[in-house]
C-alpha cells in the first residue's frame, strides 16, 4: 500500500485565519487524510505556520511587538484553533525554527552549485526616513495597470497584477507612511527559473492527472516564458542568506516564497526530530521525502487556494528539480476557488465574515466542517451565507442523519433495553436497504478517492437518507405493537447502517462520529475500515446481544432567529459585498 504524504499550504502567521483561508487548503487537508486513515492507509499530514517575510514584519509592528514574539504568540493561537476545529496534523511547524533554516539554506547551496543562481544588482524602494529598504508589502501607492490607490508592491489586490515595488506611482512607506523614497541599487541571488523551464515542463507534461484549472495555470506561466526570479530580501527577519555562499548578498534574508515551500520538508524534519535522535530522524525525514531513501513508495497531496498555484506547480518545483538531489515532487494538486461572504470578500479591517476564532464559540466544529466541505468552492468560487449554514445543519446534519441515528436509538431502547435483538429475518427489503447503502458508499469512496469533496458530500448526504427511507417503509415505531420479530430485524438493521454512517463521517464531522462509535461495545466492528467493504463488515459487526448506549442527540438544532442574530452581528446582510 502507498503511504501518504499530505501538506496544505501554510497558514502566514499574521491573524486569525477566515473560514476561506480554513476550507481552501487546511480542512480538506484534514478530510482527505482522516479518510485514508480510516481505509488503513498510513498517512503523514503536514501543515506549518508561515512565518517570514512582510506579513509577519508588519503584523508585529501593528501590535507594537518584537516580531519573533508576535510569532510566537500567533504561531500557538493557530495550533490552538486548528486542533479545536479537528486539524488531524501529524506535525504542525514553523517555518522560523532551526530545520527550516537548514534545509532552505541546503537548497539554496545545491541550486548555485548546480549554476542555477546569479547575482543581479536591482532597483528597490528605500524609504530615508525609515532608514531601509521597502520590499513587497512594505511600500504602497498606484497601481500602474488600473490605478487602485492602495496597491501593494508585490501585488495589486483589485486587479491581481504581479508588481515591483518600484513599479508604483506615488510610492509611500507602509512603516510609516513616508513619501520620501528614493530608488537605490541593491544586489540580490535571483534563481534562474528560465534556465530550468524546460525541465518544468516535462515534469507537468506527465501530471496528466492533475485537474484543469491546476494545468492551465501551469501551461499559461510556461508559455510566456518562466522568469528568473529573486529570492532573497533586504529585511532583517527570515533566513539569512549563508555569507559563504553568496557574500554579494550578505546581510540579506531569503524570500518568504523562497522558505516557505521548503517549510513542508522542514516541518516533516520537526516531525523526524522529535523523540528521535540523529540517524533515526534523519531516516524518518528521508522516507517521506528522498526518493533514494525510501520515499518511493509516498503518493504526496497537496492543497492550497488557486493564488498558491504557481508557486507549487512552478517555483517550488524548480526548486526542487534544481538541487539535483532526489526530492519528492508533489503528484497530486488540489487547488480551491474563493469563498466569499455573500459574494463579496472577507475582511478583518470591515468585520465582515466569519473568522476561525467566532466560529467556534456560535457552533461546534462539526457543523462548520460539513457546511464547509459540502459548499467547497471546487469547480468555482461559492458564497458563505447564514441561510445556506442553516441549512446544512439542520436539514443535513440534525434532519438527516441526526434523525435516523436518534430515531433507531430512541426506537432500540424503548423497546429492546438497549440491546441489539436476534430476532427475525432478514428478507426483500433488508437485501434493498443494503444494496443501496453499498451504493452510495461506493460512489462515496470513488469521489473521496478524486479528492471531489461535493460530490462526495453527496454521496454521504444520501447515504444518510438511505438510514431514514429504510425506518420509513419499515416503521418499527408502528410494527412493535404487532410483529416483534420483523421490528427486531428492522432494528437491527438500522443499527448496523448506524455503524456504517459513523465510519463514513468521520472524515467529515469526525466529533459525531466518535460520540456515534462510541455508542457501540468497544469490539463491535473495532476493525471496520473505510472501503468498499464497509458496509457488509459493519453488517457482519453488529451482533445480538449488543448492549447500545443512546449517544444523544448528535446534533443540535440551529433557530432562525439565532441565524438572524448572527448575521447581523457579521454582516451578512444579503447583499453582494464589495
Ligand atoms: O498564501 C499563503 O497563505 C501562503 N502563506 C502559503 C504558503 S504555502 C507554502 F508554500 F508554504
Ligand atoms: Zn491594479
Amino acid at each position: 500500500m502507498p503511504r501518504h504524504l499530505i501538506t496544505s499550504a501554510l497558514p502566514y502567521i499574521n491573524g486569525v485565519k477566515h473560514l476561506g483561508n480554513l476550507v481552501g487548503s487546511m480542512l480538506p487537508a484534514d478530510v482527505y487524510a482522516r479518510y485514508l486513515r480510516a481505509g488503513g492507509h498510513e498517512v503523514l499530514a503536514i501543515c506549518a505556520t508561515d512565518e517570514h517575510g512582510t506579513p509577519a514584519e508588519l503584523g508585529a509592528l501593528a501590535e507594537g511587538v518584537d516580531v519573533a514574539e508576535y510569532c510566537a504568540r500567533h504561531h500557538e493561537t493557530q495550533r490552538e484553533l486548528g486542533e479545536r476545529f479537528g486539524l488531524s496534523w501529524d506535525w504542525f511547524g514553523r517555518t522560523s525554527r532551526p530545520q527550516n533554516h537548514e534545509l532552505t539554506t541546503h537548497f539554496a547551496k545545491r541550486l548555485r552549485d548546480e549554476g542555477y543562481t546569479d547575482i543581479r544588482t536591482t532597483a528597490q524602494v528605500y524609504s530615508l526616513a525609515d532608514g531601509r529598504f521597502l520590499p513587497d508589502r512594505y511600500v504602497e501607492g498606484t497601481c500602474p495597470n488600473c490605478g487602485y490607490e492602495r496597491a501593494r508592491g508585490d501585488q495589486c489586490e483589485n486587479c491581481g497584477k504581479q508588481l515591483e515595488p518600484t513599479e508604483l506611482i506615488d510610492p509611500r512607506s507602509s512603516v510609516s507612511g513616508s513619501t520620501d523614497i528614493e530608488v537605490r541599487d541593491s544586489s540580490h541571488v535571483f534563481l534562474r527559473q528560465s534556465a530550468l523551464a524546460d525541465r518544468i515542463r516535462a515534469w507537468v507534461d506527465t501530471k496528466s492527472d492533475w485537474p484543469q484549472l491546476t494545468r492551465s495555470i501551469a501551461y499559461k506561466w510556461l508559455d510566456e516564458g518562466l522568469e528568473d526570479r529573486g529570492i532573497t530580501r533586504d529585511l532583517s527577519w527570515g533566513v539569512p542568506v549563508d555569507p559563504h555562499d553568496f557574500p554579494e548578498a550578505e546581510g540579506k534574508v531569503f524570500y518568504v516564497w523562497f522558505d516557505a515551500p521548503i517549510g513542508y520538508l522542514a516541518a516533516t524534519r520537526e516531525w523526524a526530530d522529535a523523540g528521535r535522535g540523529g540517524d533515526d530522524a534523519q531516516a524518518a525525514f528521508d522516507s517521506w521525502w528522498r526518493t533514494d531513501r525510501g520515499a518511493g513508495d509516498v503518493t504526496y497531496t497537496q492543497f492550497m487556494g488557486k493564488d498558491n498555484v504557481p508557486f507549487h506547480t512552478l517555483s517550488f518545483p524548480a526548486t526542487i528539480l534544481g538541487s539535483g538531489e532526489d526530492w519528492k515532487l508533489v503528484d497530486r494538486l488540489k487547488s480551491f476557488n474563493w469563498l466569499t461572504y455573500y459574494g463579496g470578500k472577507f475582511s478583518t479591517s470591515q468585520g465582515r465574515g466569519v473568522f476561525m476564532s467566532d466560529a467556534l464559540d456560535l457552533a461546534p466544529a462539526d457543523c462548520w466542517r460539513w457546511y464547509l466541505m459540502a459548499n467547497a468552492p471546487e469547480s468555482d468560487d461559492s458564497s458563505f451565507t447564514w441561510e445556506l449554514f442553516g441549512e446544512a445543519v439542520n436539514k443535513d446534519l440534525v434532519g438527516t442523519f441526526g434523525n435516523f441515528v436518534n430515531r433507531t436509538a430512541t426506537q432500540l431502547d424503548r423497546h429492546f433495553d438497549g440491546i441489539v435483538p436476534g430476532e427475525g429475518e432478514d428478507g426483500e427489503p433488508e437485501a434493498d436497504l443494503w444494496s443501496r447503502v453499498e451504493l452510495r458508499l461506493g460512489e462515496y469512496v470513488e469521489a473521496m478517492d478524486a479528492l471531489q469533496f461535493r460530490r462526495a458530500a453527496t454521496a454521504l448526504r444520501a447515504l444518510w437518507a438511505e438510514g431514514n427511507g429504510y425506518l420509513e417503509v419499515r416503521e418499527p415505531w408502528k410494527t412493535v405493537k404487532v410483529d416483534r420479530d420483523r421490528t427486531a430485524c428492522t432494528l437491527r438493521n438500522a443499527m448496523a447502517v448506524a455503524l456504517v454512517d459513523a465510519v463514513a463521517s468521520a472524515p467529515f464531522v469526525p466529533e459525531a462520529s466518535q460520540r456515534l462509535r462510541a455508542a457501540f461495545p468497544a469490539d463491535a466492528g473495532a476493525e471496520l475500515q473505510l472501503d468498499p467493504t464497509l458496509a457488509s463488515a459493519a453488517r457482519a459487526a453488529v451482533d445480538a446481544g449488543d448492549a447500545f448506549e443512546t449517544p444523544g442527540l448528535l446534533f443540535a438544532k440551529l433557530a432562525p432567529e439565532q441565524l438572524a442574530e448572527w448575521a447581523d452581528r457579521f454582516g451578512g446582510d444579503g447583499e453582494p459585498g464589495e
